[in-house]
């Protein structure tokens, strides 16, 4: 697809994270996402199986904003590259990781999850991070906080967010976008309830316009 940057998943609002065990599944969560609304998937590399749905949707969705999530190495920078990655998340703040997707021309957003952290990704020239794990680092008060002796950084907080907390986290003005697995729930997709899936894509959609 055509080059992205991360203004793109701020256009989004919502970045649906996605845990999958088979590509054919991400295929029909990426479709479901869009049918909703929300054309946009990260796909995370703890799954032998996220190579290839990566790929799959990269391949067969070019409608679809894809990236690849859960990266904390160089080598796996170069495979979600190389499937198709238009994006890279990591849960953490890796300089080998943050410079290779430089060297690939991906947009990067490490996850920062302190004020040193958040220190060394403006060190590395970055104006977005990941804020992981939100939820447990206090929420909304948390990004608050953060955002406080850093004018002009953006968050992207995941972690335990839901439909019911997004908004809160949306409300921010820091706030560039908010992630989360809650719109492509394991349980859904074990069922095959794609069709739930779209409704949540579309609430998400609505709770990051309002
Ligand atoms: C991630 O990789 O960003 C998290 O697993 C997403 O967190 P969630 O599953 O609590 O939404």
């Amino acid at each position: 697809g055509a080059p992205v940057d991360l203004s793109d998943l701020g256009t989004a609002g919502v970045v649906p994270v996605l845990v999958v065990d088979d590509a054919a599944t991400g295929l029909r969560a990426a479709a479901a996402l869009a049918d909703g609304g929300l054309p946009v998937v990260e796909v995370t590399f703890r799954t032998a199986a996220a190579r290839d749905a990566l790929a799959a949707v990269a391949a067969e969705r070019p409608d679809v904003l894809v990236g690849a999530g859960t990266v904390i190495t160089a080598a796996q920078v170069d495979a979600a590259v190389d499937a198709g990655a238009r994006f890279v998340v990591s849960p953490g703040l890796s300089v080998a990781v943050v410079e290779r997707c430089r060297e690939r021309g991906v947009p990067v957003l490490p996850g920062v999850a302190t004020a040193t952290d958040v220190i060394t990704a403006l060190d590395l020239g970055l104006h977005a991070v990941k804020l992981f794990p939100a939820s447990v680092v206090g929420g909304p008060s948390a990004v608050k906080a953060l955002s406080a002796p850093f004018p002009g950084l953006r968050f992207v907080p995941t972690g335990g967010i839901d439909a019911s907390s997004a908004g809160d986290y949306l409300a921010l003005p820091s706030v560039l976008a908010v992630g989360g697995s809650w719109m492509v729930e394991k349980s859904l997709l074990a069922a095959g309830d794609f069709d739930e899936v779209a409704r949540r894509a579309r609430a998400a959609v609505e709770a990051a316009a309002a």
